[in-house]
């Protein structure tokens, strides 16, 4: 099939995972996305630190260079694809691509996390897209999905599964009784985890993607530095054992909603209902609920990482630039959903404010008193218990694993009742509290 318009030519800084997998798909489904494109889209240039790595994607119709620069200033690339990672150089290569009329797509969450704002306000200065789908859940397109699918909705709230790392090495935990460290590195070996894993597993890297989803859904800059993030590198066995038990999973979530004073922003693990679907969402898979005034609840599922799956969003961002090209840039959808000049300030409300259940285990002294003593600082901080476990003792310490459950209380009533609790002389240091989130719609 002939297209009239001169081919599109795509600059890529990075052929690792993502920007491997974007030049993969490109050549594989060059015919097919020049259909949907109106035109040819095809890489043309990429830089990369180790050319001899990169020599397995060598190609005539691809050069390569060690040189960023050299793809952000050739005068013919349209757009740039920024698959580097990291915020620096990424952020100084795409300000300057921006600079000098490019438009850009990016993978680079924790990026647009952090310098969403400044990097929008350049784009819209100069007329160009930035595009990031791939930025959060993957293959998903929940960007798109939020921002244009849903766009007649008011959204109330977004609870999601969006770190494939977590999810595998929790899944492997459960299923497989495989230990942390084990997991960690398969998911590496997979190309799932971050350069700096960490960030996977410290809940940073689902709270760059949170941070986006919420600037989106209700029209709020990004605000990064004021998410609540816990990781699930404290999670042991017997809490996945008893969670199991009591009809839940543990799984690491982000929740952002909004309510009367403040939107909450917050990525920890939490015991979700065993019945649920999002609960039954394993390996690296990643899924999403939103819920919006008309629509009510809705399920974005899909891989949630890896090189083809994250392919997929940044050649559909690919084409979404390519088939907007001409069009006038103040009729384009906004980079945040909502036209830059209504978005809202509304503040983010502080943890000790938000309202969850909660799963708590500790660790007693077996004899008689304890438990009344526990139930009555909890009811002191005015916290009901909806269901109590003691568990058979299993270690010859004298000592037994109590679990229980509470009705919703503000997090600040936990901590308190949690400070006095941690202070008895029956139970041992370090009660372990995990929110129970049960995203009814
Ligand atoms: P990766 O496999 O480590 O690939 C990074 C690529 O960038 C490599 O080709 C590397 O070259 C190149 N690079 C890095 N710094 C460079 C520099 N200063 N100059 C030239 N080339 C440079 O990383 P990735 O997993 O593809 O992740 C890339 C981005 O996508 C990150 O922002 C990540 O958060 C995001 N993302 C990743 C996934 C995933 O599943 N992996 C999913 C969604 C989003 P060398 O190999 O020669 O060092
Ligand atoms: N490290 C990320 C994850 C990659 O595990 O989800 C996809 O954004």
């Amino acid at each position: 099939m002939k297209h009239a318009m001169k081919p599109i030519r795509v600059g890529l800084l990075g052929l690792g995972t993502v920007g491997g997998g974007t030049l993969t798909v490109l050549r594989r489904n060059a015919a097919e996305i020049a259909r949907r494109a109106g035109r040819e889209i095809c890489a043309t240039r990429a830089a990369v630190r180790d050319l001899q790595k990169a020599g397995v994607h060598a190609g005539d119709d691809l050069t390569l260079t060690t040189d960023p620069h050299e793809v952000v200033n050739d005068p013919t690339i349209d757009i740039v694809v920024e698959a580097m990672g990291g915020e620096h150089p990424a952020l100084e290569l795409i300000l300057a691509a921006i600079a000098s009329g490019k438009h850009v797509v990016t993978a680079n969450k924790a990026l647009i996390a952090n310098h969403g704002t400044a990097i929008f306000a350049a784009a819209q200065k100069q007329g160009v897209m930035v595009a990031f789908e791939a930025a959060v859940g993957g293959g998903i397109p929940i960007i798109k999905a939020i921002r244009e699918g849903l766009t007649a909705n008011r959204i109330e709230w977004i609870a999601g599964i969006i770190n494939g790392t977590t999810n595998f090495i929790l899944t492997q935990m459960r299923d497989k009784g495989q230990d942390f460290a084990d997991a960690l590195k398969l998911a590496q070996e997979l190309g799932y985890a971050e350069a700096d894993p960490t960030f996977d597993v410290e809940g940073v890297d689902a709270a760059h993607k949170l941070t986006i989803m919420s600037a989106i859904a209700f029209g709020i800059p990004m605000q990064f530095p004021a998410a609540h993030i816990e990781g699930i590198t404290h999670l042991t066995g017997e809490d996945v054992r008893y969670a199991g038990q009591l009809g839940y999973r543990i799984k690491l979530l982000g929740i952002t909603r909004r309510t009367p004073s403040g939107i909450e922003l917050r990525v920890h693990p939490a015991l979700i209902p065993a019945r649920r679907l999002i609960a039954n969402v394993d390996g690296s898979m990643n899924a999403i609920l939103v819920k919006g005034d008309a629509v009510g609840v809705t399920l974005y599922y899909g891989a949630g990482a890896g090189a083809e799956p994250t392919a997929s969003s940044v050649v559909a961002d690919l084409v979404d630039v390519t088939r907007m090209l001409t069009s006038d840039p103040h009729s384009r959808v906004p980079h945040l959903a909502f036209q830059p000049e209504n978005l809202a300030q509304d503040p983010i409300l502080p943890m000790g404010e938000v309202r969850t259940s909660y799963y708590l285990r500790m660790r007693a002294r077996d004899e008689a008193g304890v438990l009344a003593e526990v139930t009555r600082i909890l009811a002191d901080a005015g916290i009901s218990i909806e269901s109590m476990v003691q568990q058979e003792p299993g270690q010859a310490d004298g000592k037994v694993d109590i679990v229980m459950l509470t009705h919703q209380c503000a997090e600040k009533q936990i901590n308190h009742a949690l400070s006095r609790i941690e202070s008895l002389p029956a139970i041992a240091a370090g009660v372990m509290r995990i929110r129970v989130e049960h995203l009814a719609g």
